[in-house]
């Protein structure tokens, strides 16, 4: 059967909870053994006003102070992935938020109990699409050849 996934760029945090317990290789590791395509890589301190817009959603809910605080205390990891239907792929190899719950070789089922739950990912398309821009300048994105697409991907999926 063809499929005709379209091909997307999405982005995953490696949280400071990751950072901190040494699992950005691991976390990594996994996105590119799924076949997904690197295209930008970044450390950050995630500041007041980032956090602000990118959990805007969130703002005025009891557990956000908690989670301001817990992801301005180390340094994140700011993975953007490409790959045909790459955001619906991240969010399967990434689990169910509360990690005690997700399933096991699952990111956060294998390597996480509850709330700290290693990463982000982008939870949509659309907002896949604002979260590049909000994490990354266009020249810190790379668009190249991987030559291991011809071993990802069957010719007809690859225009
Ligand atoms: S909601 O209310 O169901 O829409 O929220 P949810 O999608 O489950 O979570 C949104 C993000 O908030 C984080 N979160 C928390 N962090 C710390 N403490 C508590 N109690 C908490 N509840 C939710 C959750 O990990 C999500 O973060 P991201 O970075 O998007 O994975």
């Amino acid at each position: 059967m063809r499929f005709d996934g379209i091909y997307e760029k999405t982005i995953v945090i490696v949280k400071p909870d990751g950072v901190q317990r040494g699992l950005v290789g691991e976390v990594t590791k996994r996105l590119e053994m799924k076949g997904l395509k690197l295209v930008g890589l970044k450390m950050s301190y995630l500041r007041e006003d980032k956090l602000r817009e990118h959990y805007a959603h969130h703002v005025e809910k009891p557990f956000y102070p908690g989670l301001e605080a817990f992801m301005k205390s180390s340094p994140v990891v700011i993975l953007c992935l490409e790959g045909k239907e790459a955001v619906g792929a991240v969010r399967l190899i990434a689990g169910v938020t509360y990690a005690g719950k997700a399933d096991g070789g699952t990111i956060r089922g294998d390597l996480a109990m509850g709330m700290c739950n290693v990463v982000h990912c982008s939870d949509s398309p659309e907002s896949a699409v604002d979260e590049v821009k909000r994490f990354f300048n266009e020249d810190e994105i790379f668009d190249y050849n991987k030559t291991e697409y011809l071993h990802v991907y069957m010719e007809d999926e690859r225009a």
